[in-house]
C-alpha cells in the first residue's frame, strides 16, 4: 500500500509534465488534412486521446462524426502519420477517398485495435483488411468490400472479438474454418452472402451474437447451432433457409432474440420454445410454418414482440388463446387445421344453390354450373316427371283454349 502510494506520488509529476508535451507534428498536420482545428492543445478536444510520451505526445484514438467538410479525404500519407493509433472511429465522414481502395500502412495495421467506419470510407480491400491483425473489434458499414470471399477476412484477423461488416456488398460463401476463439459478436447483415451455413460454426462456441440477415443465404439451419450455447441473439431473417426449425436451438438456454422471419421454414413450431425462458423477441413470420401454435398466453404475454403473421398454415387453437392477442393467424377446426377464411361473396352466391343439397365435392365447385346442372338431372329423376305432366296439362289447357277460341270464330 505504502509502496504503491510512494510510485503514485513518483509518477504524479512525470504524468503532468508529460501532459505539457507537444503533439507529434506529423500528426498536427494529419489532423490539419482532416480539417480538424489544432490552433488550442489538440490533445484536449474530446474526440482525440494522446499518450504521454516524451519529448513528443502521440494519437491513440481519433474519432470522427458527422463531418460538415464536403471534400474530405483520408489520403495515405496521413494514415502513415497517424500509425500510433489504437482506435480509429469513423461516423457519418464521407470521404472523397483520393486512394481508392483505402489502403492500411504496415504500422498502422500492426497497431490498430479497433477500426470502425460507418458511412464514411467508400471502399476497402479485404486484402488489406487482412493485414490488420492485431484488431479486436471491426465495424464497417454503407461501404463497398473488395473480397474474393469472406474467409480472406477471417482468415487473418484471429484476435477478432466483435466483427460487423453490413451494408457491403460482401459476397461469397461463409468461410468453412473460423479460427477467432475469442470471437463474441458477428454481424454480417444485409450483403450478399449465399450458400450455407457451415457446420463448423459449432467452433464459435464463445458467439453472443450471430446476425446474417438480409444476405441470400440457404438450406437447413445446421443442427449443430445448438452447439452455440452462449448465443444470446440469433437473427437469420430475410435468407432463403428451408428445413424445420432445428431441435438443437433448445440447448441454449440463454437465447433472448430470435429472428427466423422471411425465410422458407416448414414444419411446426417445437413446443420447447416456450421453456425458453429469456426469450425477450421471437419473430418466425412469413415461412411455411405448419400446425398448432404451441404456445399459451403466459408465454406470449412474457416476450416484447412475437410475430407468427405470414404463416398460411399455422393456426391457434381457441381454447388456449385469444383472438384479442391479434396474431394474425386464423384459429384452428377440430383437425388442428386454419379454419378457411371465408371465400369471396361472388363464388359463394353462386356456388350456393348448387352445393345445398349436401352433394358437395371440389370437383364440382371448380366445374361450375356445367357440371352442376348435369348433376341435377342425374339426381332428380323425380323432378322430370313432374316436368313433363305439367307441360302435357298446360298444352292441353292451350289445347282447350284454342279450340274454344276456334269454334267462336268459325260461327
Ligand atoms: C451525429 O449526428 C447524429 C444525428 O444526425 C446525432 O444523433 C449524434 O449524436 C451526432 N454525433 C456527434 C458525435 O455529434
Ligand atoms: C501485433 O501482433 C503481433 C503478432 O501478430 C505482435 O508481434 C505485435 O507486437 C503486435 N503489435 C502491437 C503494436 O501490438
Ligand atoms: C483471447 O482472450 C484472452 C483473454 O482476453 C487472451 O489472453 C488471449 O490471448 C486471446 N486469444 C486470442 C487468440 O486473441
Ligand atoms: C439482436 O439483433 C438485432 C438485429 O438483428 C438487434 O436489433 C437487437 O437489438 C439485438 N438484440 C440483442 C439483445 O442483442
Ligand atoms: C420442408 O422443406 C424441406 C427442404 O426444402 C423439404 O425437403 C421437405 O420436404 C419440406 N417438408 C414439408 C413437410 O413440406
Ligand atoms: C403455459 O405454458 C407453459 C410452458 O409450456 C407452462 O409451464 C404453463 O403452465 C402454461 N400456463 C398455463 C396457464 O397453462
Ligand atoms: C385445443 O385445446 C384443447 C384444450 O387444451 C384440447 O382439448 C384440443 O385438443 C386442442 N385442439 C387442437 C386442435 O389442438
Amino acid at each position: 500500500m505504502k509502496q504503491s502510494l510512494t510510485i503514485l506520488l513518483f509518477l504524479l509529476p512525470t504524468i503532468s509534465i508529460s501532459l505539457c508535451e507537444p503533439l507529434d507534428p506529423k500528426q498536427v498536420k494529419a489532423l490539419q488534412s482532416l480539417n480538424i482545428p489544432t490552433t488550442k492543445d489538440p490533445c484536449s478536444q474530446p474526440s482525440l486521446v494522446c499518450d504521454t510520451s516524451t519529448p513528443l505526445r502521440h494519437l491513440t484514438t481519433l474519432q470522427l462524426s458527422n463531418c460538415t467538410s464536403p471534400h474530405l479525404s483520408l489520403s495515405f500519407a496521413a494514415l502513415k502519420s497517424l500509425s500510433t493509433l489504437h482506435t480509429l472511429l469513423l461516423l457519418n465522414c464521407p470521404f472523397t477517398s483520393t486512394a481508392s481502395p483505402t489502403h492500411f500502412p504496415s504500422q498502422l495495421a500492426s497497431t490498430l485495435r479497433s477500426l470502425t467506419s460507418v458511412n464514411s470510407l467508400r471502399n476497402i480491400s479485404a486484402v488489406s483488411l487482412s493485414h490488420l491483425r492485431n484488431l479486436t473489434h471491426l465495424t464497417l458499414s454503407n461501404l463497398t468490400i473488395k473480397a474474393s470471399a469472406p474467409y480472406v477476412l477471417f482468415s487473418h484477423i484471429s484476435n477478432l472479438q466483435t466483427l460487423t461488416i453490413s451494408h457491403a456488398n460482401l459476397a461469397g460463401s461463409l468461410p468453412k474454418h473460423i479460427h477467432s476463439p475469442n470471437l463474441t459478436y458477428i454481424d454480417l447483415s444485409s450483403n450478399n452472402l449465399r450458400g450455407n451455413i457451415p457446420s463448423s460454426i459449432t467452433m464459435l462456441d464463445t458467439l453472443q451474437v450471430l446476425i446474417l440477415s438480409s444476405n441470400q443465404l440457404k438450406g437447413e439451419i445446421p443442427y449443430s447451432i445448438g452447439d452455440l450455447i452462449s448465443l444470446k441473439n440469433l437473427s437469420l431473417d430475410s435468407n432463403s433457409f428451408s428445413g424445420s426449425l432445428p431441435d438443437s436451438l433448445s440447448a441454449i438456454p440463454g437465447l433472448v432474440h430470435l429472428d427466423l422471419s422471411s425465410n422458407q421454414l416448414n414444419g411446426t413450431i417445437p413446443a420447447f420454445i416456450s421453456q425458453m425462458s429469456n426469450l425477450k423477441h421471437l419473430n418466425l413470420a412469413n415461412n411455411l410454418l405448419r400446425g398448432v401454435l404451441p404456445f399459451n398466453s403466459t408465454f406470449i404475454d412474457k416476450l416484447q414482440v412475437f410475430k407468427v403473421g405470414g404463416n398460411g398454415n399455422l393456426c391457434y387453437n381457441r381454447s388456449v388463446l385469444s383472438s384479442k392477442l391479434k396474431l394474425d393467424i386464423a384459429p384452428c377446426d377440430k383437425f388442428g387445421r386454419p379454419v378457411s377464411p371465408p371465400p369471396s361473396k361472388q363464388k359463394r352466391s353462386s356456388a350456393d344453390d348448387s352445393s345445398s343439397d349436401g352433394d358437395y365435392d371440389e370437383g364440382d365447385y371448380d366445374d361450375g354450373g356445367a357440371t352442376v346442372s348435369h348433376k341435377k338431372e342425374h339426381h332428380h329423376g323425380p323432378n322430370k316427371l313432374v316436368l313433363g305432366v305439367a307441360i302435357a296439362l298446360s298444352s292441353m289447357v292451350f289445347l282447350v283454349v284454342f279450340l274454344i277460341l276456334c269454334s267462336k270464330c268459325c260461327r
